[in-house]
């Protein structure tokens, strides 16, 4: 049974309006909670997943920041998971027709959950669910010792994932600001949003989902300490082999490729339908929307070391002595600017 609310959540929720405040990273609003920042509008969902959100030791959740492959793990997971019903090759795939966000949903999209409701209760088990959302906030349930449920994480190389989130940022936020200005209470959103900038605030944390080191860093300790429960891929690996990196997810998940599909390369077949090339000829990617976000926005360069293009070697060196202070002793660690 889900828990119901208690005064704590009720007085979290009413307080939302008195968190600290950024205002500068388009297209939301900005407001820190529980050491992080989130878009101003997912704010309640994040309360109300500790609230009402009941998971179950067949949950399947998929873990990632902001930017660094989302998208593509949701893909991957899905055509996984329900390969029975829908062999890849299939011409009437869901994921020939539909965006990866409409095959699997964010935990923390707006209006799933409220005070008492849960919108993922009606899903089959098993749940594949993705989340931005932090260690921290997820532990007291998703992440409980006896919860038995699973979690795939996704990291990405801090400097592309600050572009991806850079250029992303810019791209809705010229939608997000004529939306805003037909709100009741219009806020202005800022339209113009120069690198220099945008650098500054991701550096500090000041960015959604921000600061990405402990993000990261939590989930990577995680995966070290309970392996079987926490698997920890990265983005670069996952590009240079797609298909070993896709046996090791069907491996975790409990849906290992038979001999039979090993033989009849379903595990190849999965990661052409998901590619980024095949998904971006997907008239839904073309042409739908999550909300105002176009669903192109979604889809780039997906590359590994596109931050070259963009950023100064003093920019990148920057940020590699950010990351690297704050992964010391951790085991985990990027390729620096100037190994590459
Ligand atoms: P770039 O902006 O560097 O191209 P998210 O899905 O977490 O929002 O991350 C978006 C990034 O993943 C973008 O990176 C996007 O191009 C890339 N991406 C999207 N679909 C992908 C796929 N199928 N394979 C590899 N990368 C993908």
């Amino acid at each position: 049974m889900a828990p119901s609310i208690g005064d704590d959540d009720m007085a979290e929720r009413l307080v939302v309006s008195s968190l600290p405040l950024e205002t500068r990273f388009p297209p939301f609003q900005l407001r820190q909670h529980g050491g992080f920042w989130f878009p101003e509008p997912i704010l309640p969902d994040i309360v109300a997943v500790r609230a009402v959100f009941a998971p179950r030791p067949s949950d399947v959740f998929l873990l990632t920041f902001p930017k660094s492959g989302t998208t593509w793990l949701k893909a991957l997971a899905f055509a996984t998971v329900h390969r029975a019903d829908h062999p890849p090759c299939a011409p009437d795939h869901p994921l020939r027709h539909r965006n990866p966000h409409d095959c699997v949903e964010f935990l923390e999209v707006p209006y799933a959950l409220t005070p008492d409701a849960d919108a993922f209760a009606a899903l089959p088990s098993p749940r594949v669910i993705a989340t931005h959302m932090p260690y921290s906030l997820l532990s007291e349930q998703i992440m409980a010792e006896g919860a038995g449920c699973k979690v795939m994480y996704v990291c990405r190389d801090p400097k592309d994932a600050f572009i991806s989130t850079w250029l992303f940022a810019r791209k809705t936020a010229v939608a997000a600001a004529a939306e805003a200005a037909n709100d009741d209470e219009p806020r202005p959103v800022p339209t113009s949003f120069g690198m220099e900038e945008a650098f500054e605030l991701f550096c500090d944390g000041r960015c959604p989902g921000g600061p990405q080191r402990p993000h990261v860093l939590s989930y990577w300790e995680a995966s070290r300490r309970w392996p079987e429960r926490v698997l920890f891929l990265r983005y670069e690996e996952m590009l240079g082999d797609p298909v070993g990196n896709m046996r090791k997810l069907a491996e975790f998940m409990g849906c290992a490729f038979s001999g039979e599909e090993e033989a009849a390369g379903v595990a190849l077949e999965i990661v052409k339908l998901c590619s980024i090339g095949a998904l971006k000829n997907v008239e839904a990617n073309k042409s739908g929307a999550q909300n105002y976000v176009k669903n192109e926005a979604f889809f780039r360069k997906g590359l590994a070391g596109d931050w070259s293009n963009h950023m100064t070697s003093e920019m990148a060196a920057l940020l590699d002595g950010v990351i690297e202070d704050a992964l010391q002793g951790s085991g985990l660690a990027f390729p620096a600017a100037e190994s590459m």
